[in-house]
């Protein structure tokens, strides 16, 4: 007999009715405490594991990169997408005159690496400014669809399909006058080999410019909850009860389901403080390392090498409201 069992029997013996209805009572009430106790420290390691900047659980990339393939599959067209033509036709601007701060004229006949391409919307704008465009992403569907998008533009194109943390074994030792990541390297397995993969692109007097999520946004206690909801969504087996969970956070507007998307289905979503970047692009060698918008996401431009003289072709910062404060929909709850 096991010994919890013998204690049991001893207990019940010495104890009357009434105590062990109390006891069942008081246990009852700490009952599902200790529940949510041991419940949010598992998210928690989860959590940590996925999100774990060197290397995050297979369970985790695997996913993340599933996710995209659906949504550039499925949810390819929307708000901020090739697909609505205010953006379309806004795009130079946004990139000159908000996120990356230089001059149009800047862009004619330079390299730039769009790092993690997705379904084509930067290179598109980049391509149109007169840049010859080296596109990689992590999925064919991605690569394919930036080919369709660039392809009327006469700019030099080149296409590769590889993670971003391998980015030697398509490039060698190729560098460009730019390299441009928008909201790619937060999602890769390693977040440290990606990013230093990526910076390592940058030509000596050539920009970088990042796009990744910000800690301001969402405290640490809040990502957790957001953590929890997204391993809601994808524990929903069924598309169209995914669907349903992706349009009643829609509310009326059913244009941003590809940024929803965005938000909860990828289970790698790292978020990260200004300062610890700054500090690793200037480890890697980088200068002016400034925010090029003040929002709580990090809107990141610097310059490889401390002495790039760039003040002719540099634009000033523009305030609030930004591109997409434009068509600004509450996500949260
Ligand atoms: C949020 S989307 C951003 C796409 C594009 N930059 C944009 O702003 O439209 C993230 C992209 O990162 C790609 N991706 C995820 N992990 C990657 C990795 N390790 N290497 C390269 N691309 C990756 C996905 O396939 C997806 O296209």
């Amino acid at each position: 007999m096991n010994i919890v069992l013998q204690l049991k029997i001893a207990l019940r013996k010495v104890l009357s009715d009434q105590i062990v209805d109390n006891l069942k009572k008081t246990l009852g009430k700490i009952g599902p405490q200790k529940k949510k106790r041991e419940i949010d420290t598992l998210y928690r390691l989860l959590f940590n594991a996925v999100q774990d900047p060197e290397n995050s659980l297979d369970i985790g990339s695997n996913q993340t990169v599933e996710t995209f393939k659906h949504q550039w599959t499925e949810l390819a067209d929307g708000q901020f997408m090739l697909s609505d033509t205010w953006f379309k036709e806004n795009i130079g601007s946004i990139l000159c005159d908000e996120m990356l701060l230089l001059k149009p004229e800047w862009f004619k006949g330079k390299s730039i690496l769009d790092a993690g391409c997705g379904s084509g919307r930067w290179s598109y704008g980049l391509a149109q400014l007169g840049a010859n465009m080296t596109c990689v992403d992590i999925n064919e569907i991605a690569v394919n669809s930036t080919r369709d998008a660039i392809e009327s533009f006469p700019v030099d194109k080149i296409f590769h399909l590889s993670p971003l943390e391998e980015l030697d074994n398509v490039l060698g030792g190729e560098k460009f006058d730019m390299v441009f990541s928008y909201g790619v390297i937060h999602h890769c397995k390693s977040f440290n080999k990606a990013f230093d993969s990526v910076v390592s692109k940058v030509t000596d007097g050539g920009v970088l410019f990042l796009y990744l999520y910000g800690r301001e946004s969402f405290s640490l206690d809040e990502d957790l909850e957001l953590f929890k909801d997204r391993m809601y969504y994808n524990a929903i087996t069924d598309q169209k009860e995914r669907m349903v969970f992706l349009k009643q956070r829609a509310g009326n507007n059913p244009v941003c389901l590809n940024q929803l998307h965005d938000h909860f289905a990828p289970l790698i979503n790292r978020r990260f403080e200004f300062e610890d970047i700054r500090s690793r692009l200037q480890e890697a060698g980088f200068g002016r390392i400034e925010r090029t918008m003040d929002t709580t996401e990090l809107y990141i431009r610097a310059f490889k090498g401390t002495d790039a003289d760039a003040a002719d072709v540099m634009l000033s910062k523009k305030g609030k409201p930004f591109w997409f404060n434009r068509y600004r929909v509450d996500i949260d709850d």
